[in-house]
C-alpha cells in the first residue's frame, strides 16, 4: 500500500513535465556541478539497453568529436567540478588520443576532481587502461552483466571469458584505477540460477564496487524483463549477502563497495546540477533541464563556434526536484523527517518510520524493498523527451529539424 501509493505520487510529479524544442539558455556552471560526456556509439545494439546509441561508423565519429568540442567550448564553466564522467553508448570506441583531446578541452575550463569512463569489456585492453590512467581517469566501470555465454550472445553481445574481466581489473588494481562492475538480474536467455554463481566469481576478481542492476524497462525502448519485481529483488539480496560476506558493504540499494569511495553517476545526478555534453545528453541548471538532440542535428548544429544550440527544455518543478531529493535519500537507503522537506514529504517520511520501513534514520529489510521499488519507478518514469513525444509541445518542430537539419537549424537560429 505505502509502496503503491508512493510510486504513483512519484510518477505524478514527473508526468507533469514538459519540455519545448528551443534555443537552449546558455549553460553556466560555477560551484559544486558535474559532467557528464554521452558517447553516443556502439558495434552492436544489446536486447536491454534503451539509452541512446548509434552504429559506430569512423565518419561519424570524427563529425561527433568535432560537435563535442564546439559544445564543451561554448559552455561557460569555471572552478572545479566534482566529477566527470563519460557514458554511452561505448565510450571506449574512442581512441586513447581522442579522449586526452576532449580533456584537454575541459580542463581548459574546469578542473575536474574525479574522471570516470564507462568500458565495454570484450574491447578493453590491459593496454587501453594503461592510456587511461596516463591521462588522468581516475575510475573505470565494466559493464559485464553475466558471465555466461548464451545469456550475452542472446542479448546481442560478444561473450567475455571471466579471465580477461579478472586480468582487466588486476591491471586496474596496478594501476590504482577505481573499478565498478555492472552485473544485471533478469535479462533475456538467463537463468536466475546462474546470477549467484557469476556474483561468487566476481568476488575473486575483486573489483573496487559491484552494482546490481534489475533489468528496468526505460520508455520502452528495448526488451521488457521477463522476471518480476519481487523476483529481481530477491536475486539482488541473495547477491548482496554473497558480496557482504566477501567484505563488501552495502552502499545503496543496488551499490556494494569495498572502502569509502562510490562511483554512481546516476546518484549523483539526481541531486547536483549538471553539464551534459553529447547527442542526447541531459543537463540541469538554473531553472532549467535541457536534453540534446539526436546525433544528426546535434553534429549539425555545433559544426561551428557560431550558431545558437538548440534543444528540449524544461522548467524545473519544485515539487520533482524534491521527490528527487527524497528519492536519493531513499536509494541510499536512510530516511529522516528533514524540515527541508515540504510536509507532504516529511509526513511520508514519518510515516516509513511507523509502519516498520525505517528505524532511526535508516530503511529496515522491508525498507530496502521499498528503495528498490521506488528507485526502479525514478528510473522508468522520468519523462525523457526523445522517446516520448508527447512531453514535447512541438515535437513537429524537432521532427523538421531532423528531416532537413541544415535549414531547419538555419531558420531557428536566425528567428
Ligand atoms: C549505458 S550502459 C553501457 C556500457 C557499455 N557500453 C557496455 O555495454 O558495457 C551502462 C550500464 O547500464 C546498465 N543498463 C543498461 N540497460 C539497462 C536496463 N534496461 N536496466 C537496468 N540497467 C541497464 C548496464 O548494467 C550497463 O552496464
Amino acid at each position: 500500500m505505502i509502496i503503491e501509493k508512493s510510486k504513483e505520487m512519484m510518477r505524478e510529479s514527473f508526468q507533469k513535465s514538459t519540455y519545448r524544442f528551443a534555443h537552449t539558455p546558455p549553460k553556466r556552471f560555477g560551484t559544486d556541478f558535474g559532467i557528464y560526456i554521452h558517447v553516443p556509439f556502439c558495434r552492436s545494439k544489446c536486447a536491454f539497453c534503451p539509452f541512446y546509441k548509434e552504429i559506430y561508423q569512423e565518419a561519424e565519429k570524427k563529425r561527433y568529436l568535432k560537435a563535442l568540442t564546439n559544445e564543451i567550448n561554448r559552455a561557460e564553466m569555471t572552478g572545479q567540478c566534482s566529477w566527470l564522467y563519460f557514458g554511452g553508448g561505448t565510450p571506449n570506441l574512442l581512441t586513447i588520443d581522442e579522449l586526452a583531446s576532449i580533456l584537454e578541452t575541459i580542463r581548459s575550463h574546469v578542473d575536474p576532481k574525479s574522471i570516470g569512463i564507462e568500458l565495454l569489456p570484450s574491447i578493453a585492453t590491459q593496454e587501453y587502461l594503461c592510456g587511461l590512467a596516463n591521462v588522468g581517469f581516475t575510475k573505470i566501470s565494466m559493464g559485464v552483466e553475466s558471465f555466461q555465454e548464451k545469456t550475452l550472445v542472446a542479448n546481442g553481445r560478444k561473450p567475455v571469458p571471466p579471465r580477461h574481466v579478472e586480468n582487466l581489473l588486476t591491471k586496474c588494481g596496478e594501476l590504482g584505477l577505481w573499478s565498478n562492475v555492472d552485473m544485471m538480474i533478469g535479462i533475456r536467455e538467463q537463468a536466475g540460477s546462474t546470477f549467484l554463481p557469476d556474483i561468487e566469481s566476481l568476488t575473486t576478481m575483486a573489483p573496487s564496487q559491484v552494482t546490481l542492476y534489475p533489468h528496468m524497462t526505460i520508455r520502452n525502448a528495448a526488451d521488457s524483463s521477463s522476471m518480476s519485481n519481487a523476483e529481481q529483488f530477491s536475486f539482488i539480496e541473495k547477491a548482496g549477502e554473497i558480496l557482504v560476506r566477501a567484505g563488501y558493504k552495502r552502499k545503496g540499494v543496488w551499490t556494494f563497495g569495498k572502502g569509502d569511495d562510490i562511483y554512481d553517476s546516476s546518484r549523483d545526478e539526481l541531486v547536483a546540477d549538471y553539464a551534459g555534453f553529447g547527442p542526447t545528453a541531459f543537463s540541469t541548471y538554473g531553472d532549467w533541464k535541457v536534453v540534446n538532440p539526436e546525433l544528426d542535428v546535434y553534429c549539425d548544429m555545433h559544426s561551428d563556434k557560431d550558431g545558437r544550440p538548440l534543444g528540449f527544455i524544461g522548467k524545473k518543478t519544485k515539487a520533482a526536484d524534491n521527490w528527487r531529493r527524497f528519492a536519493r535519500m531513499i536509494y541510499d537507503l536512510e530516511s529522516h523527517v528533514s524540515p527541508s522537506f515540504p510536509l507532504g514529504i516529511s509526513g511520508f517520511c514519518a510515516l516509513l518510520g511507523l509502519t516498520g520501513y525505517a528505524a532511526r534514520g535508516k530503511l529496515t529489510g522491508k525498507g530496502i524493498l521499498f528503495a528498490h521499488e521506488i528507485t526502479k519507478t525514478v528510473v522508468e518514469s522520468l519523462p525523457f523527451p526523445i522517446q516520448n513525444p508527447r512531453v514535447v509541445e512541438n515535437y513537429n518542430d524537432y521532427l523538421a529539424c531532423k528531416g532537413n537539419t541544415g535549414t531547419a537549424h538555419a531558420r531557428a537560429a536566425a528567428e
